[in-house]
């Protein structure tokens, strides 16, 4: 099957742990879309969703005591991006059947469409950010 978010060198910004947590999020976002396509039972769908929802939260973590270390100026405009994002996954937790499967959808392309902008160019403005700090 076809991913349904793909990888591409535009996704790479040089920072070895930052790119693997982005790569795992790709991962779990196309194991939950195959998952809603072949519409496995409710409660594998739930654990998805809930690895999603902490592997994503551990991510921004991650990156938010960054922005805290390197004295980021632009640490709000992100975090507001990052909450975006976990308010949309929080969607996922509602009860939800097989039927509602369009909800899902749409949930997943706006999943799909922020991390299409969030990673090459906001994660990258920090990444060079920090880069461009150590230099100094
Ligand atoms: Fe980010």
């Amino acid at each position: 099957m076809v991913d349904f978010i793909e990888w591409n060198n535009d996704f790479f910004l040089n920072n070895k742990e930052i790119d693997n947590h982005h790569q795992r999020l790709f991962e779990i976002i196309n194991q939950l879309y195959s998952a809603v396509l072949e519409s496995i039972h409710e409660s594998k769908l739930e654990q998805i969703i809930e690895e999603l929802f902490q592997y994503s939260f551990y991510h921004f973590e991650y990156e938010e005591d960054l922005f805290a270390r390197y004295n980021y100026k632009y640490t709000y405009e992100h975090v507001k991006q990052h909450e975006m994002f976990t308010d949309k996954v929080k969607d996922f937790n509602i009860k939800l059947v097989m039927e509602d499967k369009k909800l899902y959808l749409e949930i997943l392309n706006f999943i799909k469409d922020w991390i299409q902008k969030h990673i090459p160019f906001i994660d990258k403005k920090f990444v060079e950010f920090m880069k461009a700090g150590q230099i100094g």
